[in-house]
């Protein structure tokens, strides 16, 4: 019986591998991202790129179970509905209006600790943001909306 169960699991795991999954990941740099057009410091970009990139880019650093059905579901849903809300990659492509209003959004998740999301952070403790980290991402979003 647990045989039986176990086979099926398998057989079905494997199987599922064949299901396609849109792949996010582009390696032009678009010139409308968001750090062609921000000025920041490079420890800013490295701690955006990593804490928030994954999800609001065009470009995922997967980790190696990024392309196993059904981590990569997971995964792509959180793309695609992160992309939907904001992407970094596009930023220059809001309006003036959006940008003010994104950045806003952006110091409110930050402080609040609701991002980078809490079942990322599960799998990518590296994401997590320090509190001098915290401080620091305020504090840029700040000024870059009172410029
Ligand atoms: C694991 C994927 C993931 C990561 C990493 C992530 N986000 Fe998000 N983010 C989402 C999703 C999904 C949403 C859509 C709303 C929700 O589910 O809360 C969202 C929503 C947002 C919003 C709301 C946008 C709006 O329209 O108001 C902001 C701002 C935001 N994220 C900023 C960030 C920042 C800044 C970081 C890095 C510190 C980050 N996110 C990291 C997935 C992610």
């Amino acid at each position: 019986m647990l045989k039986k169960a176990l086979l099926i699991i398998l057989i079905v795991g494997a199987g599922i591998q064949f299901i396609p999954v849109p792949i996010n990941q582009s390696d032009e740099i678009l010139k409308t991202d968001f750090f062609q057009i921000v000025e920041a410091s490079l420890n800013i970009q490295q701690v955006v790129k990593a804490s928030c990139y994954d999800c609001h880019s065009n470009n995922t650093n997967y980790p190696w179970y990024g392309r196993v059905r059904p981590f990569a579901w997971f995964l792509q849903k959180h793309i695609r509905e992160g992309k939907e809300d904001l992407n970094f990659s596009d930023f220059q492509d809001y309006s003036g209006r959006m940008k003010r209003e994104k950045i806003r959004s952006m110091i409110s998740q930050v402080r609040d600790g609701e991002m980078p999301l809490q079942e990322y952070l599960w799998m990518h403790p590296e994401a997590k943001l320090s509190e001098k980290e915290t401080e620091q991402l305020i504090q840029f979003f700040e000024n870059l909306n009172t410029q």
